[in-house]
């Protein structure tokens, strides 16, 4: 079993879940390889079929041959080019008039992974790029299930020119948006089927992904896309995939201290030892800090729990027989238990694959867990946290000295970070700005889950050992897509910390189940 081995490992280390989860950004294969569409007046958008290389290689023991179309700058006018880019590849058969997996050239589905990490840029991933974590390349494995692959890169917050930020909010989600209105465009001239885009990310990736299915159309992007030289096209896409999404930013101060508001102990990542190469290089290690929380940063983690009930409260979120799910003041109610119940199937799934010994073993190495007779009856979440040390020291995301990621990623073309809560921005240390109200609503999936275009069919796993945000967090996300008709497929796989891509023979069964 797949999640077993990954979990053990994961579970040895305890940093393994950081250096798993950075995308595949070991240096670009592509980096020297010219752009494929560039003319003498800029960028063609218009997809040319002869412009390819056809390589044959081995995957799972199999050889396969693709085209490979790689370097398709996918605007009119790139800032940086070299992060706006495609790469589209196609199993060869179909151009052959063959079938694969019960797809053709017109039928296939276009799974379009990104390789974002971090809300750093990412170019896009290539076919001869092993995967996550230095495992099987997802582009290879998506070829010999018959996808076409349109895998894209994106601008992210560190780019800079000069004086001048390139890739920060909302950039990335624009870029991603511009690559499918390609694909839409370009759908007559380009095997596979732009109605079946399924999107893949991991993390903050996993975020972008969610983001991009949610926000399909929608009209609050349109002006910005344009004016980047984005064609005139749809930008819905079908399906999503999204592990650990980092997603709703500005709630997940208060979703943090919900959940990990009882651990004092942190081993998080020195951000100050962090930069877009080592996060983004798998094969290392981030370095980490351990430490106890303050008394200042106690009053701040009580502050902060103290929030999260009116938040979720206001969303008005109902489970799937009708039922209210709500917190009480203290974060107690019908939420917590339906994040726990997520627990326990994910438990009594695990259980189900083991013998009696393996069983007991089980059971005595998690705190938190009711179970008797073989099988676990409930989750005490309380208790179920202190299985590992909090990640993140309080606020989590929105430091109040500017240093996280995420200020970063909600800087301005002139400003390097800058607070996205009211609560950071009041507490700020260092007189702190604060992003623009618009900046934060284009980068939640949250706000966009009723949206007339979000993708029909969903798939979100969140490891249960995965304390890089709340599991609120996809918990919300999940239910808020129930609620409005969508096919959601949500799991907390035991075990796992924060990775993706960990269990890709079930991901491609779920999207042959949603696209055949
Ligand atoms: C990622 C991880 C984080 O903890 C975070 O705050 C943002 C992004 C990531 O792995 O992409």
């Amino acid at each position: 079993m797949k999640l077993s081995k990954i979990s053990t490992a994961l579970l040895a280390t305890g940093l393994a879940s950081q250096v798993l989860a950075a995308p595949a950004m070991n240096k670009n294969p592509l980096a020297d390889l010219p752009y494929a569409n560039k003319t003498e007046n800029g960028y063609s958008l218009d997809f040319n079929d002869k412009n390819y290389t056809t390589v044959t290689t081995e995957i799972n023991g199999k050889k396969i041959t693709y085209r490979a179309y790689e370097k398709i700058v996918y605007v009119a006018n790139p800032v940086e080019p070299e992060y706006q880019t495609l790469n589209f590849y196609v199993p060869e058969e179909y151009y052959q008039n063959g079938e694969i997996n019960g797809y053709n050239a017109k039928t296939a589905p276009i799974f379009l992974p990104n390789a974002i990490g971090g809300y750093m840029p990412a170019t896009a991933a290539a076919a001869s790029q092993s995967g996550m974590g230095g495992k099987t390349s997802t582009i290879l494995t998506a070829l010999e299930r018959g996808y076409v692959v349109a895998s894209v890169g994106a601008r992210g917050r560190t780019l800079k020119q000069g004086n001048t930020y390139t890739g920060k909010a909302p950039a990335v989600i624009l870029d991603l948006k511009a690559a499918v209105r390609y694909l839409h465009a370009n759908d007559d001239k380009m095997v596979g089927d732009a109605n079946k885009i399924i999107s893949n990310g991991t993390s903050a990736g996993g975020a972008m992904s969610a983001l991009l299915g949610a926000s399909g159309d929608s009209a609050d992007y349109a002006k910005l896309l344009k004016e980047m030289g984005a064609v005139n096209a749809s930008d819905a896409i079908f399906a999503v995939s999204a592990y650990c999404p980092i997603t709703n930013l500005e709630n997940a101060d208060t979703a943090y201290e919900w959940e990990f508001n009882g651990l004092h102990h942190y081993s998080r990542m020195d951000m100050s030892k962090l930069d877009a190469k080592t996060f983004n290089d798998r094969s290392m290690k981030q370095a980490t800090i351990e430490g106890e929380l303050s008394a200042d940063e106690i009053k701040i983690s009580n502050d902060l729990k103290a929030q999260f009930p009116d938040y979720l409260n206001s969303l008005q979120l109902k489970d799937e027989k009708s039922n209210a799910l709500t917190l009480d003041k203290d974060g107690n109610g019908s939420f917590r238990t339906y994040v726990e119940n997520a627990l326990v199937l994910s438990a009594n799934q695990t259980l189900s694959g083991l013998n009696t010994d393996e069983k007991k073993a089980f059971v005595e190495k998690y705190k938190g867990l009711s179970y008797a007779n073989g099988i676990v009856s409930a989750v005490n979440l309380t208790e179920f946290v202190t299985n590992k040390a909090r990640m993140k020291s309080p606020p989590a995301f929105d430091a109040l000295d500017l240093s996280s990621g995420e200020n970063d990623e909600f800087g301005t073309e002139t400003v390097q970070t800058l607070h996205f809560t009211p609560y950071s921005l009041k507490n700020s240390t260092i007189k702190g700005g604060m992003a623009k109200d618009e900046n934060i609503k284009l980068l939640n999936a949250m706000n966009y889950t009723d949206n007339d275009k979000a993708a029909q069919h969903w798939r979100i796993r969140v490891g249960s050992e995965d304390y890089d945000t709340s599991h609120a967090i996809s918990a919300m996300l999940a239910v808020k897509l129930k609620m409005s008709g969508k096919n959601v497929d949500y799991a907390l796989p035991w075990g796992v910390g924060h990775a993706g891509d960990y269990d890709l023979d079930e991901l491609f069964d779920w999207v042959d189940k949603i696209a055949r």
